[in-house]
């Protein structure tokens, strides 16, 4: 059949993506560009916030008025949704037809089969011990790909659904990462990601983090490593330490923050102070000078007061963070802070989010621009369709995206980009002479 894929979420959910289509076709299913020419909508969602959940129930909305008018399409919903809702999922959302977890990814061709076969509605969204890493070919012609190395989550932060959305944490095997490293790198691919929501948790087999980096820096082929989600409280020396003696892992660490208040960071059960947070910031700069630095940063959780928020922007001035992914706080079913009282009118918490991202753009605005005159490495990632005038784009070793002219032969380079312009948190460049 031919199917329309839309993902939703975190890099799990673009991971898990890759996996659906390796998944369809091979059953025989094809992919197509647009819902319209779809049989079968597959949605790969998330829960993190309300509005997450609230732009996957919208599209659903718009798919429900193309089912009417198109005729027999199938709809199936997976991802954190179905894990969280399950069937109680129908009731919201009755155009959906199959749903299927994270752990149910394999199930989905035979769920199509018996849905076509006998009308009757779908849902296996229980989590596995197993979980699908192997026997699925990553997606050709990559430069830059996710390769998950984990799943789930044992930290338990106070407001945060993925514990119940993807279940406890399991690594990996080590053996079964680096397959698929070979196998992308015979392919193609310069880069990979190594991907979890707490890559630096890993304990595949007797393998923690560290040793992984190194086993996957030996896969000729690759020449760019980068990994994210890093908890802080485990970002250790040794950590620090393969960064630092490494020529292929970028000197770049995505490491959320969530707030800088102290009794903040103990309420959410993040594990660390701000100043361990900043203490752990200044060795990595130390060992990699120069690395960059990005982080999530959360506004108007319950309790916050006026002077947490405040010291949260002291941390921002202090770090001077090279990216923010900034949220306002929204209270997940189940989870113990939905029960926490002090909770904030949406105005108070919009009001931080608001002064929040003016102190990052300007923090910005000044680090980006300084930028201006410098030449980077940028690896060539092909053509990009957001920016008229410019063909391609190419990531630095920083993690800053860059827009320049030339041929799409270059895919797949590593090119010395200038940095000629910046329009708002998007540098444009030239390739150097
Ligand atoms: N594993 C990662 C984060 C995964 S979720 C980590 O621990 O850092 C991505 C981000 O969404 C979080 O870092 C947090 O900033 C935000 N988030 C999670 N739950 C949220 C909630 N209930 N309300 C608002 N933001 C939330
Ligand atoms: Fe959620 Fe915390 Fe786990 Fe991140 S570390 S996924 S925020 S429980
Ligand atoms: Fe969302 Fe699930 Fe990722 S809730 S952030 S898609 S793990």
């Amino acid at each position: 059949m031919l199917y329309h894929l839309l993902t939703f979420g975190c890099q799990m959910n673009i991971y898990d993506s890759q996996k659906i289509e390796s998944i369809m076709s091979k059953s025989g299913h094809s992919p197509v560009c647009t819902p319209e020419e779809a049989e079968v909508i597959l949605l790969n969602t998330c829960s993190i916030r309300e509005k997450a959940e609230n732009k996957v129930f919208s599209k659903l909305g718009r798919l429900a008025e193309l089912k009417k008018t198109g005729g027999g399409k199938l709809i199936a919903l997976g991802g954190c949704m179905a894990s969280l809702r399950k069937e109680g999922l129908f009731r919201r959302a009755p155009m959906v037809d199959i749903l299927f977890g994270p752990d149910n990814m394999e199930r989905l061709p035979a769920m199509i089969a018996d849905f076509v076969s006998t009308g009757a509605r779908q849902a296996e969204a229980d989590f596995a011990d197993h979980t699908i890493w192997d026997g699925l070919g990553p997606i050709e012609g990559q430069v830059s790909a996710p390769v998950g190395i984990a799943k789930g989550c044992d930290n338990h932060c106070s407001y945060c659904i993925v514990p119940y959305t993807r279940g406890p944490e399991i690594s990996r095997p080590a053996d079964s990462v680096l397959a698929e490293v070979r196998s992308l790198a015979s392919g193609g691919c310069r880069e990979v990601i190594l991907v979890g929501q707490n890559v630096n948790s890993y304990k595949g087999g007797g393998v923690d983090f560290p040793a992984l980096l190194r086993l996957v820096e030996n896969v000729d082929g690759i020449v760019r490593i980068r990994f994210m989600t890093s908890h802080p409280k485990d970002l250790g020396d040794e950590l620090i330490g393969v960064m630092a003696g490494s020529k292929k892992i970028c000197p770049s660490i995505h490491l959320p923050i969530q707030a800088g208040g102290d009794a903040v960071l103990s309420a959410m059960n993040r594990g660390y102070t701000a100043e361990e947070y900043l203490d752990k910031v200044a060795r990595l700069k130390m060992a990699v000078p120069g690395a960059a630095i990005s982080t999530d940063v959360m506004v108007g959780f319950p309790g916050e007061t006026e002077d947490d928020f405040q010291k949260t922007m002291d941390v921002m001035r202090e770090v001077e963070f090279d990216a923010i992914f900034l949220f306002n706080y929204s209270p997940r079913p189940g989870t113990p802070s939905a029960n926490f009282e002090g909770v904030h009118s949406r105005e108070v918490s919009q009001s931080r989010f608001d002064e929040a991202n003016a102190l990052h753009k300007t923090i910005m605005a000044k680090k980006l621009g300084g930028m201006v005159g410098t030449t980077h490495e940028a690896l060539c990632l092909g053509p990009q369709t957001e920016f008229s005038g410019k063909k391609l784009h190419g990531r630095t070793p920083h993690n800053h995206l860059v827009v320049f002219d030339g041929d799409s032969k270059l895919k797949g380079e590593t090119l010395k980009i200038t940095i000629t312009r910046v329009l708002g948190y998007n540098l444009f460049g030239v390739m150097a002479k």
